[in-house]
């Protein structure tokens, strides 16, 4: 499973690249409000620190101003590639921008068949919203499960990125179930590295190593 940091923090990018593990970047407006910076500028920085796919999220809502702002994106660098949310519009620019050779990130995906359509569309990647679906009490991971179902049944192209991962257990999820790609916070990253007996370990090979020095 490849691995993407969500979010817009170079930082925080910076760092877990440095780790050795990261395949990509997401982002979204919201996290890039967050940061008190504007989308060209943070993804043209992320881009000179991750050789990866970097997601920009286009904000037009008809599908010409879709494909519009979706070929100026993708011109900041040849890494990015255009987020759009799930919508009928958004159906027709994929189409438009895939065939350009423009990659796409369907986003907001709720449902196997938002990413069957975004799929046929075109897609490159959809990302199914793990976490915002189980904040309304259904089932985020069934829904992936679905998504991954699907995809098999038919040998699409379209990577799946599972988004809004909250926690650890919905990475590991994501990995047992065989997701192309999960996107995760900073924090979760953090904690998936954990283990208290690694910790404990640590110290008790420190101390012997320690103790054996004196003899
Ligand atoms: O970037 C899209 C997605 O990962 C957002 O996550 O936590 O805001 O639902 P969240």
């Amino acid at each position: 499973m490849k691995i993407f940091i969500d979010t817009a923090n170079i930082d925080m990018i910076k760092e877990i690249n440095s780790w050795g593990i990261l395949d990509g970047v997401t982002t979204n407006p919201s996290l890039i409000a967050k940061e008190k910076t504007d989308l060209r500028t943070c993804v043209k920085k992320i881009s000179e620190i991750v050789d990866g796919p970097i997601s920009a999220e286009a904000v037009s809502m008809t599908a010409e101003e879709m494909v519009k702002e979706g070929r100026e994106l993708s011109a900041i660098h040849e890494n990015i590639n255009v987020k759009l949310p799930m919508c009928t519009e958004a159906l027709k620019a994929t189409k438009a921008l895939s065939s350009e050779g423009i990659d796409v990130n369907m986003t907001l995906i709720f449902s196997p068949h938002q990413a069957l359509l975004a799929a046929k569309a075109g897609a490159r990647y959809v990302s199914p919203f793990v976490g915002r679906l189980d904040d309304i009490g259904q089932n985020g991971t069934e829904m992936l499960s679905q998504i991954v179902a699907v995809f098999r049944n038919y040998d699409f192209d379209t990577e799946i990125i599972a988004a809004s991962i909250r926690h650890p257990m919905h990475a590991l999820d994501a990995a047992l179930l065989g997701a192309d790609i999960a996107t995760i916070p900073y924090d979760v990253l953090k904690k998936m590295v954990l283990h208290p007996k690694t910790d404990e370990g640590i110290k008790f090979f420190l101390a012997d190593h320690e103790k054996s020095k004196k003899k």
